[in-house]
């Protein structure tokens, strides 16, 4: 499967999302990632709708959006309505995932289980044969610009020999990944790539998506 990387506009500058979500739109950036917190699940609170509602006007490729929310089930409609193309829930956050699953997809959206770094991908066993996209976080959740945990590449690998998986699934990793790790987690199995600081903080931002997206196509 291809690979695609996906920049995070928590790391954008929102007194010029509009700028942000232009640049992002001439790059060569496949989606636009969108994390979402409540304060609550992780000790962050993001933005909600009123941004949701920018992205969607003026971003010209998909959009990515994490949930980084207590029982997501409330929201997934209304993330569905307002534009969403993928939509990813924690693992940590569900009491009902196979029903929350089933919601995502029946409101016309690819559906993903996100893994905190201390959940064993085997967990997802039962569920995997149902999913579009499985997120691997490489830092705990709540805030863009930490360190990325190294275990994540034995995470991906493991991810990659369970069985039951669509031909189809994307496994996509978020949290401090940079030009420097970025082919190591290709080479894992990865396909798809958040990057919020390593992006945004670039002198020249499209030109690192360009230089991410190429790291990650040898
Ligand atoms: C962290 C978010 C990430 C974050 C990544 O909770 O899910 O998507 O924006 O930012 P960097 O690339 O700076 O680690
Ligand atoms: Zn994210």
């Amino acid at each position: 499967m291809k690979h695609l990387i996906a920049p995070s506009v928590l790391a954008a500058d929102f007194g010029n999302l509009q700028r942000d979500i232009e640049m992002l739109n001439q790059s060569a950036a496949e989606w636009i990632h969108v994390d979402v917190m409540d304060g609550l699940f992780v000790p962050n609170i993001s933005f909600g709708f009123p941004v949701m509602e920018t992205l969607r006007k003026h971003a010209g490729k998909p959009l990515d959006v994490h949930l980084m929310i207590t029982d997501p089930d409330r929201y997934v409609e209304r993330f569905a309505q307002a534009g969403a193309s993928v939509i990813t829930v924690h693992y940590e956050a569900c009491t009902h995932l196979h029903r929350t699953i089933e919601a995502i997809q029946g409101a016309g959206c690819r559906a993903g289980v996100a893994l905190n770094p201390h959940t064993p991908v085997q967990l997802l066993q039962d569920i995997l044969p149902m999913l579009d996209l499985v997120l691997i976080m490489s830092v705990n959740p709540g805030f863009g610009g930490q360190k990325f945990i190294p275990n994540t590449y034995k995470k991906i690998a493991e991810l990659c020999r369970l069985p039951g998986a669509k031909d189809s699934l994307i496994i996509e990793v978020d949290g401090g990944v940079d030009s420097g790790n970025i082919a190591a987690l290709r080479k894992a199995g990865a396909h798809a790539f958040v990057a919020g600081s390593a992006v945004f903080s670039a002198p020249d931002p499209a030109a690192m998506i360009a230089e991410l997206n190429q790291i990650a196509s040898i």
